[in-house]
């Protein structure tokens, strides 16, 4: 059984050699998704929520019904956009601004995403069923995947306004 480290390092190479040359937001989203459900699948949600118009709207996701909106003073999401930070949630029920969009929840890690102006364009949050689920493994891979995959060139096919 590979453990978390190598688990992400086989997901990056997918991601790498799967991506290169894609420059389409909802592409690769939507594809950085399914390799870590695919490789996670006790990560029952995994999905982005977009900026847009001061709030996140959400984007491209797997799993159970999320919620649509999410002002930038609520949830999980809203204080990793406000703060610019990922946070990393152990008890989702012992956080009083969780927004529980499935009752499943134990868990939770959100990943502020910027575009190559280090605007911020998008959250990644990932759900699991059990408690502390996320570690510093999951922070510094997620935090690569998104900087390698949204800030390291202009992109195209992302709702800005
Ligand atoms: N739990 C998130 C809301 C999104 S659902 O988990 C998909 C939050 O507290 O912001």
């Amino acid at each position: 059984m590979m453990n978390k480290e190598g688990i992400y390092q086989t997901i990056f190479s997918e991601l790498s050699a799967v991506l290169e040359g894609e420059t389409h937001v909802v592409l690769k989203m939507s594809t950085i998704n399914c390799l870590i459900k695919t490789h996670f699948p006790d990560y029952f949600w995994v999905g982005f929520y977009l900026m847009k118009q001061e709030q996140l709207m959400v984007g491209p996701y797997q799993g159970t019904l999320g919620c649509l909106h999410i002002p930038l003073t609520k949830g999980i999401c809203g204080r990793a956009a406000r703060e610019k930070k990922t946070q990393i949630v152990d008890d989702v029920l012992s956080d009083p601004q969780h927004i529980a969009c499935d009752s499943a929840t134990r868990s939770e890690i959100v990943v502020p995403v910027f575009n190559h102006l280090k605007e911020l364009i998008a959250v990644l949050d990932i759900d699991s069923t059990q408690y502390a689920s996320f570690d510093q493994v999951d922070r510094l891979w997620l935090e690569k995947i998104v900087e390698t995959h949204f800030a390291t060139e202009k992109l195209d096919g992302i709702v800005t306004t």
